[in-house]
């Protein structure tokens, strides 16, 4: 070969390279797998979180460049520099460049409500009973034709027998930056007589700088609409800048007492284990805030009085299991990672030093599952689902799921049937496919189950499908 052809070829080679790097659709799926693989868990998969936002540091190649590499959200979003090439990274920034220019026209998917789903031979569907909703968060039943619900930018309503809609006003002031708003609602077990509704929310402190936040829990009586005489029974302690992992569930058990969880607001390696703080933990009140005395840190020094179990790191589920009366939670893993657990007085659930998951940036912070002197998860999801919202099957409307513990997922859009004999798990199936971002699972005093979704901001119900 004479060295002018070698040359040629060389040229042709190089040329070729050149093109092959830019060529938008490698990029394209280079960029988009890395996207599923990284960033979808948190934005959504279709990059839904983004729609309509109000970008904070811009939408440039510049701006976006340095969101991944610095991570945001004070620790919310890691830093991905040194976990991602710098190709990888630019891989990236050209996919959510191009990606976000068609967030426009971005339109939800709608579930298919002519569908009918199928769990064993069993076939059901679901059955609308509000749209057009502002993210909807908790549910609460007084009886079988009224139930309260909640909106996360900080909404109360109370629907009655005949379908009418009404909103309560007075609620709290609530912080819903982020993850935090006004999250769930429950009733006092004598609502009927007494009255008290609980509303848990992010509160704000507002001092100099950014405003600092906690999970925190009020009472209130309703007159004329309007939330009344209102008692806050739970702060969590410390406050801080953080928006995210607020936990926020309530849930009472037979005897009366109340159960709250709240997160671990993001800062893994300095609340969950630090019984002097409230984040990352259960709690347990009697229903007016008193502490009760046999509360298992009482008696310990600087520990916080109504802490029950601790070692978690965001439960945004729990529930009491009637035929036990056991309370569970389940909790977001990091990457991988989330679980259900069966909450025990005292208990160590293990958050961060055990873990099932990893970093969201890939790296690892822990390569232990389980210790002795930490209590084990019943069930855990990797990859995870995203948990949100669960219920006990306690009624004969759906064969084959009384007994087990229905689970939102906002990742996958849909529900998880974990069945539970003798506390442990036997295996899961997926109900609901394609359903929408769970928030909120209720068994309603009738027996019929209820599901709240975002995007669309729905709430329904789940109705046996029968023939014409
Ligand atoms: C664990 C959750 C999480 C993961 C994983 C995550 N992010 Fe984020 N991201 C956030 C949060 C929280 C914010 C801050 C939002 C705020 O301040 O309102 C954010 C902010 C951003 C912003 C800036 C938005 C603005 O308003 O300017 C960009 C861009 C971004 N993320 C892209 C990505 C990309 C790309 C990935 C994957 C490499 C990723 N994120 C992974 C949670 C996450």
């Amino acid at each position: 070969m004479n060295g002018n052809r070698v040359f040629f070829m060389t040229l042709i080679g190089a040329f070729l390279t050149a093109f092959c790097t830019v060529d938008e659709s490698t990029t394209d799926t280079e960029g988009a797998k890395l996207y599923q693989e990284y960033c979808a868990d948190c934005h959504g998969k279709e990059m839904q979180a983004f729609v309509h936002h109000e970008w904070n540091f811009g939408t440039g190649k510049d701006a976006i460049k340095e969101s991944i590499m610095k991570g945001r959200g004070e620790g919310a979003m890691p830093s991905y520099e040194g976990a991602l090439s710098d190709k990888e990274i630019d891989n990236l920034v050209a996919y959510l460049v191009d990606g976000i220019n068609k967030l426009d026209s971005y339109q939800p998917p709608e579930p298919d409500l002519s569908k009918i789903y199928k769990s064993g031979s069993f076939e059901y569907r679901l059955e609308t009973v509000h749209e057009d909703l502002d993210s909807p968060w908790g549910i609460a039943f007084v009886d079988a034709e009224s139930y309260f619900f909640t909106e996360k930018k900080g909404k109360l309503f109370r629907v009655y027998k005949s379908g009418a809609t009404v909103e309560i006003d007075n609620v709290p002031e609530v912080n819903s930056a982020g993850q935090g708003g006004l999250m769930d609602v429950e009733l006092h077990p004598d609502f009927k007589d007494n009255g008290w509704i609980y509303l848990s929310y992010s509160k704000t402190k507002s001092g100099v700088g950014r405003k600092s936040n906690t999970t925190a829990v009020s009472r209130f009586q309703i007159k004329d609409n309007m939330l009344v005489n209102e008692q806050e029974i739970f702060e969590g302690k410390p406050y801080s800048t953080t928006r995210h992992h607020y936990g926020s569930r309530m849930i009472f058990d037979r005897e009366g007492y109340l159960y709250i969880t709240m997160g671990d607001r993001g800062a893994r390696s300095v609340n969950p284990q630090d019984l002097s703080k409230s984040a990352g933990k259960v709690h347990r009140l009697y229903d007016d805030g008193r502490v009760p005395t046999d509360n298992p840190f009482v008696d310990q020094q600087n520990a916080v009085s109504s802490i029950y179990s601790f070692g978690h790191r965001n439960q945004q589920g729990m529930a009491m299991d009637p035929n036990t009366g056991v309370i569970w939670t389940h909790e977001h893993g990091p990457r991988g990672g989330d679980e259900l657990n069966r909450i025990i007085k005292s208990e160590n659930y293990g958050w961060p030093v055990v873990s099932y998951g990893i970093n969201y940036n890939g790296t690892r912070f822990t390569d232990e599952t389980d210790r002795p002197e930490f209590e084990s998860p019943t069930h855990y999801w990797v990859p995870s689902i995203a948990p949100c919202g669960m219920d006990f099957v306690t009624s004969d409307v759906y064969p084959g799921w009384k007994g087990h513990v229905l689970i939102g997922s906002l990742k996958f859009e849909q529900v998880n049937l974990v069945r539970i004999q003798n506390n442990q798990s036997m295996g899961e199936e997926v109900l609901m496919k394609g359903l929408g971002r769970v928030r909120d699972i209720k068994q309603s005093p009738d027996g019929y189950i209820y599901v709240s979704v975002e995007r669309p901001g729905r709430i329904y119900r789940v109705v046996p499908w029968e023939e014409g």
